[in-house]
């Protein structure tokens, strides 16, 4: 029986962590858990109640009285906010780009998602996943430290500003990334022994076979 993997991705934004994670999930049949989704969810919520990032206290009422699940589709995982998924439009939309970061600098906001990414191992593995593929900005660092494999993806800010814009998409990375990095709560950062790679002149095709390789050698073994 091969053994069940947990792969971490980690990256900056637009820094190819979406697109290398869904083709490992295909290839080697992993759940494809994108944790920025998740970010952008409660992000998405919180706007639509009115809250702002500022008023601790409602905020925390609100995660409070969340009830979370998750619906399996296809390969991907998706969060459910009260039974809803929220629509990709709206999780990408300018004003969710504008304010992820925000929330997601708050400790409660992070501690209101911990068992629940933790959690999706046990997803994968109830729908018959050979693995679990999670990407986000501190998944070796504090959701799963001891996963089988850990990357970190980088790339040239400018070079990852203009993917950003070829998808249309009004995202101001550089910001988010300035707020992710310097915050206190689980800021992101290469975590210790992560295989880095900078992705800036290599074609998304490279990155993923550079990421595959060590884990068909592992499932080869
Ligand atoms: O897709 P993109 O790289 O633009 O960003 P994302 O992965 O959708 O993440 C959106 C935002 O969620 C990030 O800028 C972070 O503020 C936050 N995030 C986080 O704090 N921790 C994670 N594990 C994943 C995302």
């Amino acid at each position: 029986m091969p053994p069940f993997l947990i792969i971490a991705i980690d990256g900056g934004a637009a820094a190819g962590k979406s697109t290398t994670a869904r083709a490992l999930s295909e290839r080697f049949h992993f759940l494809h858990v994108d944790t920025g989704s998740y970010y952008r969810a409660l992000t998405a919520e919180m706007l639509r109640a009115g809250l702002s990032p500022a008023d601790l206290p409602a905020v925390e009422a609100a995660l409070a009285a969340l009830a979370l699940g998750t619906r399996v589709e296809s390969r991907r995982a998706l969060m459910e906010v009260a039974n809803r998924v929220v629509p990709d439009a709206e999780l990408r939309s300018p004003a969710v780009n504008a304010h992820v970061s925000h929330f997601a600098a708050l400790p409660s906001v992070r501690s209101a998602l911990l068992a629940y990414q933790r959690d999706q191992a046990a997803v994968a593995r109830r729908h018959g996943f050979a693995g679990l593929v999670m990407e986000g900005r501190d998944i070796g660092t504090i959701i799963f430290p001891d996963a089988d494999f850990r990357f970190f993806l980088h790339a040239d800010p400018a070079e990852r500003a203009r993917r950003r814009a070829a998808e249309g998409q009004q995202d101001s990375i550089a910001e988010r990334d300035r707020l992710d990095s310097s915050r206190k709560a689980a800021p992101l950062a290469c975590p210790i022994g992560a295989i880095d790679i900078d992705s800036t002149l290599l074609d998304l095709e490279t990155v993923v076979e550079t990421v595959a390789a060590p884990i068909a050698a592992r499932l080869a073994a």
